[in-house]
């Protein structure tokens, strides 16, 4: 029977016992729940010595990156630097379809950034007094993305490969280079929740779907190309905004506009197009290990549908995921 008030000062003075006070802590957060939480407690444990960073790997939402360095700067005293890579991962993707490729490839290059980041941070601390070398490295995992990675049976029981638990170079996991310092390891989302909310952090970013560190690479079925994403993103934002705008957005545990691979024949106007095919999801679960699909009504949805073929330009149908996980899971791969 613990307590959530134990947990924060609990791992607060672990953090500090670990990292000791010298060493620097490199942190990628995404503007979700966890690597916030994460964040938050770092920042609280060791102040300045953590160092956020955000990779834009170029499948992240609308105006994300923007989004997510203001909230960090006011709500929680955070300097984030922003790492513009979207080409970089783009390039790698190139012509990549399978989804464990897509992970692994995202994972390694953000590992490539990761380290890149490390020794500019460290150049730039050299001169300040008291101040060690980059030794670690934060990851917002939680005790889900561990027990889906874990392959109980031999590898082929492993259910999907999570970024930031599988994908890590060995260098990382076995002491040679930076440590991996994973805070929220042992805890479920809705625990996660309640520690943000006790750290003090704002309610709307508390309550945010969750994201994936892959982001829309893994909502796109199929080649991830800078066009794909671009239209999965622009449907994203309204599916999103018109779920907000019909107060629905906290009933919803995660909800995206994902993208098919096939195209399909619509009309517009007097024109035959063959159009790009948008897949909106939205599921409710407690602890994400199984969800059940929303329902919403008709009207809705149809009304989203509509929305997104007149505002996306290519896009000639939509549909709704109606799969429960399991079978199905959350994201489309
Ligand atoms: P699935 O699709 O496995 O998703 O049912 C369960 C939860 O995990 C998130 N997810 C990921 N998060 N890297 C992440 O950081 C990943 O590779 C990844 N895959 C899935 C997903 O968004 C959902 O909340």
């Amino acid at each position: 029977n613990w307590k959530m008030g134990d947990f924060v000062q609990l791992e607060i003075a672990r953090i500090r016992e670990l990292v000791g006070d010298r060493a620097l802590v490199l942190g990628a957060v995404s503007g979700g729940v966890d690597s916030t939480v994460g964040a938050a407690l770092m920042r609280e444990a060791i102040g300045d010595r953590f160092k956020a960073i955000l990779v834009d790997n170029g499948c992240m939402r609308l105006n994300e990156c923007e989004q997510v360095k203001e909230t960090l700067g006011k709500h929680l005293g955070i300097n984030l630097t922003v790492v513009e890579a979207g080409d970089l991962f783009l390039s790698r993707l190139a012509g990549v379809t399978e989804p464990e490729k897509k992970r692994k490839i995202i994972g390694s290059t953000f590992i490539d950034l990761f380290e890149q980041e490390a020794i500019r941070i460290e150049k730039e601390a050299e001169n300040t007094p008291n101040t060690g070398k980059v030794e670690w490295f934060l990851q917002g995992t939680l005790y889900p993305d561990v027990i889906e990675s874990l392959s109980f049976r031999g590898p082929s029981a492993t259910i999907k490969t999570h970024h930031n638990v599988g994908g890590l170079p060995e260098r990382m996991m076995n002491g040679q280079g930076l440590r991996l310092i994973e805070p929220l390891r042992l805890l479920f989302k809705d625990e996660v929740r309640a520690i943000g909310r006790q750290l003090g952090i704002h309610e709307s970013l508390v309550n945010r779907h969750p994201f994936p560190g892959p982001g829309i690479a893994i909502r796109i079925l199929g080649d991830v190309t800078k066009e794909r994403v671009e239209i999965a993103r622009q449907a994203d934002n309204i599916f999103i905004s018109m779920i907000k705008e019909a107060g629905l957005y906290d009933e919803i545990s995660q909800a995206f506009a994902g993208l098919d691979t096939n195209r399909s024949v619509g009309v517009f106007g007097d024109q035959r197009v063959w159009g790009y095919i948008i897949i909106l999801r939205a599921v409710r679960t407690k602890d994400f290990m199984s969800a059940e699909v929303f329902n919403f009504d008709n009207a809705f949805l149809a009304n989203v549908s509509r929305t997104i073929c007149n505002q996306v330009e290519g896009v000639a149908r939509v549909v709704y995921d109606l799969t429960s996980k399991p079978p199905g899971t959350i994201e489309l791969e």
